[in-house]
């Protein structure tokens, strides 16, 4: 289910050489691409001890048990205070570590040595919670600098947190502290998003009503000013708390290997993966990455990351590299319309930011709002420019790079996921050559190939399955109380291979006459919409579990602004049929879908059938039906039972 066409890919053929001024002083330097060839393992350690280690490590990789990878294992850090107090001892506390500009237009400076010491008293608070190494806390909050510290303070103390972006549901928020059993779940009374406030602790609330029996307490930070209800004993305000403690707090270290988090994602069955992130390899690709990837100069960049912490890009590229490298950074809290179309342009320009780190869709429903709103603004400070989430469209990058870069600023297409932790395939600002629409080249220390099903490398100018064929530092350790899972899902497709088992991405990737990666979207039932993975069978579970349906079918259809868009064919259940009429049947069920995963997950269109097209196995032939819904001639329907269905379809759609 590929999102960009090759031919669209292939029809910009412009090139972008480095500018030797921005080689000059570039961070990255062209020998990093030989030396990690010639000794892979050599080079992650020589990243690895840009860090501080409390316990230098003496091995690199422990690959005895694939895919179990322990990186770094025999040595001890505190991830915490590679971020915080490491800066702070090296006389930089008064670098400015957050630039946070509230939604309502509020703002507040953080230094390094502030965010430290509020850090400090986070991690007070939560040990006098009883939240010790190992314990899973749970984190629901908004784009506001409590939530940065609130996960600092947890990988302080050693313990995991569990992020769950403000827009899931109660439904899906019950799901993850469930799973991961959370003793303590951190929100606030509400976020401003779109000119309003947003609520939080009562979606807490209710998701603890039904059960979650293991939370003890629920932290709350004050940000809506709204009322709220309190259950006392268990609920707590974030406040009164950070007042009785000290901000005194001394790091203890943790084994590399000690897990930081676990970020829940869509995989291709209904129920969603905790995939599972550990502190030592973790850090070091993730520091490594962020410095060479946006060629950041700590003490002159402001860097800013559009993404919500909720997120994998934000946990990777706006809490833990940014901080790690001492970068000064903005963080927004809220939507980039809100109150006007320039409000990220006016950022832009209010903090003279020099990295800009964003989404193909956020470029897209720029472009077409069109050029004039950003050429308002003085953008003149950005000099590097990078994307993330899903396929960039030649046409998007080139806009970009003009309008958005001033056609000076490289552009970066950076390539990974959550389950890699850190950036995988990306250009090298000042050392490549950059191609629209093209991710390009595995950075240094990483091993990837595209394969054909049967595992055979697919050669240039042609397409297949993207794979890393080696372990790298960042990986995901596993899912979250699921091996088998964690083995089936990525390491079983191509386990049988010399030098394997090699790790599935899940994505179609081709390569260009150069032997350069273009990626194309995912292979597998996961979609993606606006850079969010969302996955079609936990859809169609939502769909089927309200009471007007009898089945469902889900797809991602190609969409010019998002992406792809969700677009669900469902049929109703005979007694229900006439009690409704269709649209307000279709109604229902985008409401029920977004009640019962999140906002994210509401289909565009929900369009309601009679009968479902099926193999005569009676698998539905959900390709089909992605023909219909991008309006393209119905493919091969050979295989079907009863080749009448999707013409009838396709007539009700007309
Ligand atoms: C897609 C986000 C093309 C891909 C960091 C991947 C991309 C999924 C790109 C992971 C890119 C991410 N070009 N596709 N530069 N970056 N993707 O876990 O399909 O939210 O598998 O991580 O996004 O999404 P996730």
């Amino acid at each position: 289910m590929s999102t960009t066409s090759i031919d669209s890919l292939l029809h910009e053929n412009r090139r972008f050489a480095p500018d030797p001024a921005f080689t000059a002083n570039a961070v990255a330097k062209p020998e990093i691409y030989d030396e990690a060839r010639a000794d892979r393992l050599a080079f992650w350690a020589k990243q690895a001890r840009e860090l501080h280690w409390h316990t230098p490590f003496t091995q690199t990789l422990d690959w005895s048990n694939p895919p179990f990878a322990r990186w770094f294992d025999d040595g001890e850090l505190n991830v915490a205070y590679n971020c915080l107090d490491r800066h702070v001892l090296a006389g930089n506390g008064d670098r400015v570590a957050i630039h946070w500009e509230g939604e309502p237009g509020d703002s507040r400076t953080i230094t390094y040595a502030e965010l430290t010491s509020e850090v400090k008293r986070a991690a007070n608070v939560l040990a006098k919670l009883g939240i010790g190494q190992g314990d899973r806390v749970a984190i629901y909050m908004p784009q506001i600098p409590e939530a940065i510290i609130a996960m600092l303070a947890i990988a302080r103390l050693g313990a995991v947190h569990s992020v769950v972006f403000g827009g899931f549901s109660a439904e899906s928020l019950r799901a993850r502290i469930e799973d991961a059993d959370a003793k303590l779940v951190i929100t606030a009374d509400g976020g401003w998003r779109k000119g309003k406030v947003f609520p939080l602790k009562t979606t807490v609330d209710e998701a603890l009503s039904a059960n979650a029996a293991t939370v003890e307490h629920v932290l709350v930070v004050r940000r809506g000013e709204n009322v709220v209800p309190w259950v006392d004993g268990r609920d707590l305000w974030w406040h009164d708390e950070m007042a009785a403690v000290s901000d005194e707090h001394e790091a203890q270290a943790f084994p590399a290997e000690n897990p930081l988090f676990i970020l829940y994602t869509s995989g291709t069955t209904g129920k969603p993966k905790g995939i599972l992130h550990t502190s030592g390899g973790y850090l070091t690709q993730t520091t490594f990455t962020h410095k060479n990837v946006f060629d950041l100069h700590p003490e002159t960049d402001v860097y800013w990351c559009t993404a919500d912490v909720g997120w994998i890009t934000g946990h990777s590229y706006v809490v833990y590299a940014p901080l790690a490298n001492g970068a000064t950074q903005v963080v927004y809290e809220g939507t980039p319309d809100t109150p006007h179309a320039g409000r990220w342009w006016e950022i832009i320009q209010k903090y003279k930011v020099s990295i800009f780190y964003t989404a193909p869709t956020a470029i897209r429903s720029f472009m077409k709002i069109g050029r004039e709103v950003p050429q308002e603004f003085d953008l003149s400070s950005l000099r590097v420019l990078g994307s993330v989430g899903e396929p960039i469209n030649p046409e998007a990058w080139v806009w970009y790079r003009d309008i958005i870069g001033g056609g000076r600023t490289p552009i970066v297409d950076t390539w990974w996921q959550t389950e890699t932790g850190g950036i995988m395939i990306s250009a090298l600002p000042g050392i490549t050559t950059t191609k629209p629409g093209s991710a390009q080249v595995p950075l240094p220390g990483i091993s990837i190939d595209v394969l054909d099903d049967e595992g055979m490398h697919v050669g240039k100018e042609a397409g297949g399955l993207l794979v890393v064929t080696e372990p790298w530092p960042s990986m995901l350790r596993g899912i979250w109380g699921d091996p088998d899972r964690f083995r089936e899902t990525y390491w079983s497709k191509f386990a049988h291979l010399e030098g394997g088992p090699y790790y599935f991405a899940g994505d179609g990737a081709h390569l260009d006459e150069d032997g350069d990666v273009q990626l194309l979207g995912r292979v597998d039932d996961v979609m993606n919409v606006s850079g969010h993975r969302l996955s079609t069978m936990e859809i169609e579970s939502a769909l089927v579990s309200h009471e007007l349906v009898a089945e469902a079918a889900v797809v991602g259809a190609h969409d010019d602004t998002t992406g792809q868009a969700v677009v669900a064919f469902v049929i109703l259940r005979s007694r229900k049929e006439g009690t409704v009429t269709a649209s307000e049947a279709s109604d229902l069920l985008r409401a029920h879908v977004a009640q019962q995963i999140g906002a994210i997950a509401r289909p565009r269109q929900v369009f309601i059938v009679a009968e479902l097209p099926k193999t005569r196995s009676g698998k539905i032939m959900r390709r089909l039906l992605q023909d219909v819904a991008e309006g393209r001639e119905i493919g091969d329907t050979t295989t079907l039972t009863d080749t009448s269905v999707i013409r009838l379809i396709s007539d009700t759609m007309q």
